[in-house]
């Protein structure tokens, strides 16, 4: 009789996700367990070069000590009130929030979806209250190729119908227009007097790194000054030091009127996001018509105050600006060295090469690819098919990034 053989630890993780979890993930085959800084381990000890960073939540790299200390500092003394009283780090935080980004007000929830939510809320009550717009007959405008988030507010406005098949009804009150585009945005703006708000990344994440020609985010301001339309500003990913400046619309030195924050927030330890706005819009939201119970909580608070200044003391926005033109400058001259790199393309931290599809891999090309640089000691994923993003920890130093390079060089040139 055949005995079975005893399974790794790796496929006995994968096998309890399989069985007892929902099926609404595919992740790359690997079971972590352990982080710090810019580098992961798995469960059989075998380490890798985090090169997604949890979709950019892990800026700050993984297990920051400053981080975590304040974490148990702070967990060690109160968690959670919830806001039907006062806690005495909210206050603290808000302010700190405001200052840091140049806002009147500040509104923390949870996950990057409820800020979007937020956001969005935020701006049909301005919608009503201060544009005058009528009852229920606020819009908002999304550029295609967005994504902020799995609710069905934030699957509403997404053009990917894997987001939205067998979801619908969606919410009503949307308009799409195609990104990087200011003259359908005026168009729209020009021919419905009921737009609130636009929405938008100043550069697509999920999309596979899209970044808009440089005058965009200007000209997106202007026209929403010009016909009194909120900018809502979507830097989950973007933000918090990611493309090489504090916010990847200080590039154009333009200032949204709502901004979006979430990930990098809270240095990848819990789920902190944030809506900064004036007082004109933030104040339309009266006691018990907004909340949520852990948003703001004094955990979050005392993590993310942490978490923001060690983006600053550490200056990541700057690291993350120079190690950027050092791994695009390899990745580009690894694309004149093979065809299966189309092109490299993104700012600061925050990167994509686009891959040509190889015959015996059709659509997976890019996903086998992802595996053989897993086996090769460095983690990410394909996003949108045939792009792969690469977006490690901003603490990243240049001899990783260049042994990082020398791993995708290899596997690629090996492929
Ligand atoms: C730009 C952007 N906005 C919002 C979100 C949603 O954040 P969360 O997954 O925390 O809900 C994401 C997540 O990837 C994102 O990339």
């Amino acid at each position: 009789m055949e005995t079975a053989l005893p399974i790794s630890a790796t496929e006995q993780a994968m096998q309890l996700e399989w069985n007892y979890g929902a099926h609404n993930y595919h992740p790359v085959p690997v079971v972590l367990t352990r982080g710090e800084g810019v580098f992961v381990w798995d469960v059989e000890n075998k380490r890798y070069f985090d090169f997604l960073s949890a979709y950019s939540a892990v800026s700050q790299g993984h297990c920051h000590p400053r981080i975590i200390n304040a974490f148990i500092q702070q967990a060690q003394r109160l968690t959670l009130t919830s806001r039907a009283f006062y806690n005495d780090k909210t206050g603290i935080c808000e302010k700190f929030l405001c200052e840091y980004f140049g806002y009147d007000k500040a509104l923390l929830m949870n996950s990057g979806a409820e800020g979007g939510e937020t956001a969005l809320k935020l701006t049909r009550k301005w919608a009503y209250l201060v544009k005058g717009i009528p009852q229920d007959q606020a819009k908002t405008v999304y550029a295609a190729g967005n994504f902020w988030g799995r609710t069905l507010a934030a699957i509403s406005s997404s053009t990917d119908p894997s987001s939205t098949r067998d979801f619908g009804p969606l919410l009503p009150g949307y308009i799409i227009i195609p990104y990087n585009d200011l003259t359908a945005l005026e168009e729209t703006f020009k021919r419905d007097p009921n737009i609130a708000g636009f929405m938008v990344e100043p550069i697509q994440g999920e999309a596979g790194v899209v970044v808009p020609d440089e005058g965009y985010l200007r000209g997106v301001r202007e026209l929403c000054t010009k016909y009194n339309v909120l900018f809502i500003a979507d830097e989950v990913q973007t933000g918090i030091g990611r493309t090489g400046k504090r916010l990847a619309c200080d590039y154009e030195e333009v200032k949204p009127d709502l901004l979006v924050l979430g990930k990098a927030l809270s240095g990848g330890t819990m789920p902190v996001s944030a809506v900064l706005t004036s007082d004109e819009v933030m104040l339309t939201i009266k006691p018990g018509e907004h909340g949520s119970t852990y948003g703001g909580n004094p955990l979050a608070c005392a993590v993310t105050m942490e978490a923001l200044q060690v983006v600053k003391d550490e200056n990541l926005a700057d690291n993350a600006m120079a190690m950027g033109e050092v791994f695009r400058s390899r990745m580009t001259a690894l694309s004149q060295k093979t065809e299966l790199v189309k092109s490299v393309r993104g700012k600061g931290l925050l990167n994509a090469i686009v891959i040509s599809e190889r015959p015996e891999y059709g659509k997976e090309t890019a996903w086998e690819i992802c595996l053989k640089l897993r086996d090769n000691g460095l983690l990410t994923k394909p996003t949108h098919g045939d792009k792969i993003r690469f977006a490690p920890p901003l603490v990243i130093n240049e001899d990783q990034v260049h042994e990082a390079c020398d791993i995708i060089e290899k596997t690629i040139l090996n492929f």
